[in-house]
């Protein structure tokens, strides 16, 4: 199944607790949440206290992306803030085995975020401690940039890799995850969109529209696929 998750950090913050009901009542499956520290990556989004501010409107899994340096230093501030998955950078903690095991300890999920010119050997002996990669389709930061090409060869490249060590661990795209990128990340293996400036926060188009449009457009995506494939 596809998962498509809304990038908070495109939304008008001053909106931002009905814009997060409108998303979940229009069916999104879970809520991606930028934390950025203006040294790992230069720029500032959300802090905890804004995650705990929107978690009384709905139950869908909170998705923090860590975009901070020494993110060991932060995990119980999120985790009290309410997330349920949290991810962290391969190029951002010297102990990134220790810190994806404290955060499953801790009931959550596990993801490690690579960006684009990070290498997959840094998985291999970590496999065991994950349940989702993030593959940064955009050097992070900003929200609008345009997908790095050679990123479709490394999702290719990533699903081969965790089917050859048969782990089912869940591929996430993070960067420009729209209607010219989708097609592609989908059939190179991701599973989990991040969406945010290319498809789901448009001035012309209400949450409603965009998610019903979309959830068909991905489903389509799957069954041409599928067709392929019997070919
Ligand atoms: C960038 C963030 C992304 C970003 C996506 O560092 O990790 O989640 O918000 O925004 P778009 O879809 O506009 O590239
Ligand atoms: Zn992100």
């Amino acid at each position: 199944m596809t998962l498509i998750g809304p990038s908070l950090m495109c939304a008008d913050m001053g909106i931002l607790k009905e814009t997060v009901i409108r998303l979940d009542q229009a069916g999104v499956d879970f809520f991606h949440l930028d934390i950025m520290d203006g040294n790992f990556v230069p720029n500032f989004t959300m802090g905890p206290d804004l995650i705990k501010s929107i978690r009384p409107y709905t139950n869908k899994p909170f998705d923090v992306h860590l975009m901070v340096k020494n993110p060991e230093n932060h995990l119980d501030t999120f985790i009290e803030s309410g997330a349920n998955m949290i991810s962290v950078h391969v190029e951002a903690t010297d102990h990134l085995q220790k810190t994806l095991k404290t955060i499953r300890d801790k009931g959550l999920k596990a993801g490690v975020a690579l960006n684009p010119s990070t290498p997959l050997q840094e998985l291999v002996y970590v496999l065991d401690t994950i349940d989702y990669v993030t593959v940064m389709t955009v050097n992070p930061g900003f929200a609008g940039q345009k997908f790095i090409p050679l990123m479709y060869q490394k999702i290719s490249d990533l699903k081969h890799l965790l089917n050859k060590a048969e782990y089912e661990i869940d591929i996430q795209v993070d960067g420009n995850i729209g209607y010219e990128t989708i097609p592609d990340v989908l059939k190179n293996g991701a599973n989990m969109l991040v969406c945010g400036t290319s498809s789901l926060f448009k001035p012309d188009v209400t949450f409603e529209e965009a998610v019903n449009q979309l959830k068909d457009f991905t489903e389509n995506q799957k069954t041409d696929q599928f067709k392929l494939n019997l070919k």
